[in-house]
């Protein structure tokens, strides 16, 4: 990755545009964010002496004023820590949940902790709807940096964000570690990923771990294609597979969006009757119709939260400095209002409005597609 090129903007050390920031993490957290705090916020105190306050539980934090100074030692070994020394929430300071079950716009008590705290930028680490949530308080006059963080992978304009490369890693070797025993038992091994909307970790996961078949939602599955591809692995005397598939994976009938509604996974019967296989998600739906249809022998793994727990790997732990470091030169230049991110090898930034609201798809002619399809990989298409 090439150093930061801030050209004429970057301002002497000891003369910071920012001199007391805040910063929180929110939404689903993932491995990274502490290496990430950690990278804001050391050369913040100890080059720049900036005054660092850490704003607890998300944006709840921010409008109930949850926030403490930190120092060296909070940020000290943290480094390849999981979770998030701050703590996490997926509410929105727009939409507070009160205890009584209302939902209330806590706005202006969110700017008013801001100003309080006597912060000149607020730098959040989040996915999608953290980089919404904070495009509108630049609005409202806050300046901030957003940190790409997701193991979805699925922010617009960055090429990867942190915690990506360390779910894809224990994604992968849940696949291999399936291989042995599907083998054993001549079984179809089905294990969902996470992925609502984006398929990037299934994709990776499933090329990485060698799955024979990876179902994504970016392309709607036909069973008879699955099917096929397993009867002639059959042939070539295979008797078992593996099937990655992401929890948003759909069937090819559900196109609209209306049928999208239809075929979502419910949490809970709402009669009180027992789940259906579709209530219960998509790998349970795959797994069951490959045995009435195949008459094959198969087993689901959901992975769920395994997938966000964990050290994480040392390539997210090196893009989390990264953009935690060129964060704070930001921060130091006076660059406010953008999201620092990944082009190629380079690190830079991007305006915030660019990010806000939009989703990172896989693109149906992403040339993993290709390759995964060359090495005889099925997308159930
Ligand atoms: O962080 C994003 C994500 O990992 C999605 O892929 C997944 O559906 C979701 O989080 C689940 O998060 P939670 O259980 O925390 O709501």
């Amino acid at each position: 990755m090439r150093a930061l090129n801030l050209n004429r903007e970057t301002p002497t050390m000891s003369r910071p545009q920012a001199k007391c920031i805040g910063i929180l993490t929110s939404g689903g957290d993932c491995p990274g964010l502490n290496a990430a705090i950690r990278g804001v916020a050391k050369p913040a105190i100890s080059d720049f002496h900036m005054d660092v306050v850490g704003i607890e539980k998300g944006f709840r934090g921010l409008v109930e004023n949850h926030a403490r100074v930190l120092h060296l030692e909070d940020i000290s070994g943290i480094l390849s820590l999981g979770g998030t020394i701050l703590g996490t929430s997926r509410e929105k300071f727009h939409k507070m949940p009160l205890p009584n079950g209302e939902v209330i716009d806590m706005t202006p008590r969110a700017v008013e902790t801001y100003n309080r705290l006597g912060l000149d930028c607020l730098v959040v680490l989040g996915g999608n709807g953290t980089h919404k949530a904070a495009h509108q308080l630049t609005k409202h006059g806050l300046n901030v940096i957003g940190l790409p963080k997701t193991i979805d992978n699925d922010l617009a304009e960055t090429d990867f964000t942190f915690g990506f490369n360390s779910a894809v890693t224990t994604a992968a070797e849940a696949i291999e570690k399936l291989y042995s025993t599907a083998e054993a038992h001549l079984r179809v091994m089905v294990i969902e990923l996470m992925g609502h909307n984006a398929g990037w970790l299934a994709l990776h996961a499933g090329i990485a771990g060698g799955a024979d078949v990876i179902l994504i939602p970016e392309i709607p599955y036909d069973l008879d294609s699955v099917c096929q591809h397993l009867t002639a692995r059959r042939r070539r005397g295979k008797w078992f597979s593996i099937i990655a598939v992401a929890e948003g994976a759909r069937p090819k009938t559900a196109n609209s969006s209306e049928e999208k509604k239809d075929k979502k996974p419910k949490k809970k019967a709402e009669n009180g009757d027992s789940l259906t296989d579709a209530d219960k998600g998509v790998s349970t739906a795959v797994a069951h119709a490959i045995s009435q249809r195949l008459d094959m022998d198969t087993r689901v793994t959901v992975l769920g939260h395994l997938q966000r727990g964990g050290i994480p790997t040392p390539f997210d732990r090196v893009l989390a400095t990264h953009f935690g470091t060129y964060a704070t030169e930001m921060l130091a230049a006076g660059k406010y209002n953008h999201m620092v991110c990944l082009r190629g090898s380079e690190v830079t930034s991007v305006p915030l409005e660019k990010v806000a609201g939009r989703t990172k798809l896989v693109p149906l002619d992403h040339p993993l597609i290709k390759s995964a399809r060359l090495v005889g990989t099925n997308f159930g298409d």
